[in-house]
């Protein structure tokens, strides 16, 4: 069985204090993570140290950066590497979430370098894919999502694709309300995950944790993650809510 896990996106949100109040408000309600499941929080870069002293020894329980550079060091005003991320105990990271790829030009390419970089120092990437409302509307988001596939992740050997977390999050979907419904989630993410398999074979696909992203809330988590091949939430809005974020960790299979 492949690790179910709630993981939140803060985005470019929160005060430190509102932060370490959040963190605490949520781990001091989901006291326990039982085995085979994981509970993420990517935090601002400024906050990584902060929030690992919060989440301290407990068990499946992470957190995350929200992006890094695809170096280890150098003249890169700015960013951020797997070395300073390793330096604070933080071994998971964001990549490719479609704000960045949207605002800041990344591409499969620049990502694949990064995806590189993050495996080769021990750090667990938590790779996002999804298409637009117009390849939706044009029924191309299989061909679309198979290329963010194949161009940034299926140069991986099958030990390191075993160790990358994909979230598929529609654009169209996120921080809209407009949830996709469980059977259009399941669908594609049974398409990526066979198309994993075709690469790699089926057990090894099998082992890999797809996320699903965009508009989960409380009242849907349930629903979305009884599908088979959804093995969880990437959650934007409803993980700055903590009773929220709580329901969605209990949500998970
Ligand atoms: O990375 C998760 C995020 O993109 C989803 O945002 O607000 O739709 O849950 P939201």
């Amino acid at each position: 069985m492949r690790t179910q896990i709630a993981a939140a996106n803060w985005k470019m949100n929160l005060t430190l204090q509102q932060g370490q109040d959040l963190l605490s408000d949520i781990l001091s309600k989901s006291t326990s993570v039982r085995e085979g499941h994981a509970v993420i929080f990517a935090v601002p870069a400024p906050y990584l140290q902060a929030a690992k002293e919060i989440v301290g020894d407990r068990e499946n329980v992470y957190i995350s950066a929200q992006n890094i550079y695809s170096k280890t060091s150098g003249a890169y005003t700015g960013e951020l590497s797997v070395e300073m991320l390793k330096s604070v105990g933080v071994y998971h990271t964001l990549i490719g979430h479609s704000e960045r790829r949207e605002y800041f030009g990344e591409s499969n390419q620049f990502l694949a370098e990064k995806v590189d970089v993050a495996l080769a120092n021990g750090v667990t990437p938590i790779f996002c894919l999804g298409e637009s409302l117009e390849i939706r509307e044009s029924g191309n988001q299989n061909a679309f999502v198979a290329t963010q596939l194949e161009e940034s992740l299926f140069h991986l050997s099958e030990d390191e694709i075993t160790k990358v977390i994909i979230a598929y999050e529609p654009i169209w979907a996120i921080g809209t309300g407009k949830t996709a419904s469980s059977e259009q989630a399941e669908e594609i993410q049974k398409f990526l995950r066979d198309h994993l398999a075709g690469k790699y074979g089926q057990e090894t696909a099998d082992k890999i944790s797809i996320l699903y992203g965009g508009s989960v809330k409380a009242n849907n988590a349930k629903e979305l993650f009884s599908q088979p091949d959804i093995d969880g939430g990437l959650v934007g809005g409803a993980s700055l809510v903590a009773d929220d974020f709580v329901a969605i960790i209990d949500a998970l299979n």
